[in-house]
């Protein structure tokens, strides 16, 4: 059976989250419920840094993706951990500013920068702009001169790497909305063109080739792509690069089928091609950054329902359905992904029958698992659905007017509220 590192069962037979009873902060907070164990959340954290100072000799930062998950607390929590930040739009980038995030390790990205984005990242001094594209320099060349501040940039580079994963989150191809393909020479013709502007530092390279991703190969394809371009910018073009960003996208166990490799052991595996190669070519080792954002919290949360209506069609299917669904998960109606689900009672229960988990918005695709084995559940249990701290509290909608659950946080034996779950009169407080 497959669990999580940081569940256990404790003595009343209930699951337990960081040594805490599920069924305890069930019925405290209500459901459906998001639990996260902060300790675990910290871990990954820690798993990442070392073994950066470790194959880079402290010359490596590891930003956190908060979209996997932001909120004040994961801010100020990636920042105690020593870690930067990636954040990918306005909102993001003030939950930072909330946080009270170091600014100079804060990346911002994304495709499609506003001018009002842009303006807040210059404005407060954001560490590194990942240009996507022309458009977006040209704005901050402007914003350059008219602030009266010099804009440190990197630029987001398409390697053309297919990794294996689902469509939607494949980036690093060519038919990609994102960045500057290398291949065609589009990428070292807008780093000559930045050259040129005026207010605009050179400062990196980037690059992001997916999700969900268990194969280290296309890493390690990636680095070297991206480690033979600086150095051909640097013969071609006397353009020095000093950081080589190398995005995020290891995989984690979802289900018993899932086998990720240890995070240490693909930035081992990485860090080899990028010393190896930085030195045949003669170019000093790049500042090397990193991006996981499903890694670091993805395995450190589960999301708690109760069970509602069990409808049986005979000879057909057994739908269990849960008073949350894609409202709070919209990962299975969006990539058909998989997840794996306890009772808390008897988490350790056999199952006994293939049933569907379905959530409780008006969409039949409103799934949460479907066909998996489960013990005997029935109107009113609590089930846990693991691994759901990555992409689902941020990837939440109020679809049917669904408030969001609140997030809590277990650390030490002990919970917090870190997100309020949403009031009826906070769906309509906008509403004139
Ligand atoms: N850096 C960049 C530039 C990215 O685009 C992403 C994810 C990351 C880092 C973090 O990747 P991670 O380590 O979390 O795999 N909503 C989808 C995932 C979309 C990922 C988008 N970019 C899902 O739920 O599977």
């Amino acid at each position: 059976m497959f669990t999580m590192e940081c569940l256990g069962v404790n003595e009343k037979n209930n699951l337990t989250i960081g040594g805490v009873d599920v069924s305890e902060l069930a019925k405290e907070y209500k459901t459906p419920l998001y639990i996260m164990d902060e300790d675990h959340i910290r871990r990954n954290c820690r798993i990442y840094k070392n073994a950066m100072d470790k194959y880079y000799g402290g010359n490596g930062l590891i930003l956190y993706a908060s979209k996997a998950f932001s909120c004040l607390r994961m801010c100020r929590i990636a920042n105690e951990e020593g870690l930067g930040l990636d954040v990918v739009s306005g909102g993001e980038l003030y939950t930072a500013i909330k946080a009270g995030f170091p600014m100079e390790k804060v990346y911002f990205h994304g495709n499609n920068k506003t001018p009002d984005e842009l303006m807040l990242a210059v404005s407060n001094n954001v560490g590194r702009i990942v240009v996507d594209n022309k458009y977006e320099l040209s704005m901050l060349s402007e914003l350059s001169g008219s602030m009266k501040k010099e804009v440190r940039v990197s630029f987001r580079i398409k390697p053309g790497i297919d990794a294996h994963t689902h469509d939607f989150v494949k980036t690093g191809q060519i038919d990609s909305k994102f960045g500057f393909a290398l291949d065609t020479g589009e990428a070292e013709e807008i780093i000559r063109y930045a050259n040129s502007l005026k207010g605009i530092k050179i400062e990196g390279v980037h690059c992001h080739i997916g999700s969900q991703i268990f194969e280290i190969e296309p890493f390690l394809l990636a680095a070297e792509k991206m480690i033979s371009f600086i150095a051909d910018l640097k013969d071609n073009a006397g353009i020095e690069i000093k950081e080589l960003n190398l995005g995020g996208g290891y995989g984690i166990k979802y289900t018993a089928d899932d086998d990720p490799v240890q995070y240490d052991e693909f930035i081992r595996h990485v860090s080899g091609v990028v010393c190896d190669l930085s030195q045949k070519r003669g170019i000093s080792l790049p500042k090397i950054l990193m991006e996981p954002g499903r890694s670091i919290v993805a395995p450190a949360g589960i999301t708690v329902y109760t069970v509602g209506a069990v409808k049986e069609i005979p000879g057909i299917r057994t739908y269990i359905s849960v008073d949350g669904g894609m409202c709070d998960n919209p990962r299975y109606i969006l990539y058909q992904s998989k997840y794996t689900a306890l009772t808390v009672n008897n988490p350790a229960a056999k199952g006994e029958k293939i049933v569907t988990i379905a959530g409780k918005c008006c969409e039949s695709g409103d799934i949460l698992i479907k066909d998996i084995k489960m013990p005997h559940v029935s109107s009113g249990d609590l089930i846990a659905v693991l691994a759901t701290g990555a992409y689902n509290y941020s990837m939440a909608s109020n679809y049917n007017r669904i408030p969001r659950p609140p997030v809590v946080m277990v650390r030490g034996g002990k919970h917090e509220i870190v997100v309020a779950r949403e009031s009826y009169e906070d769906l309509i407080k906008n509403d004139l």
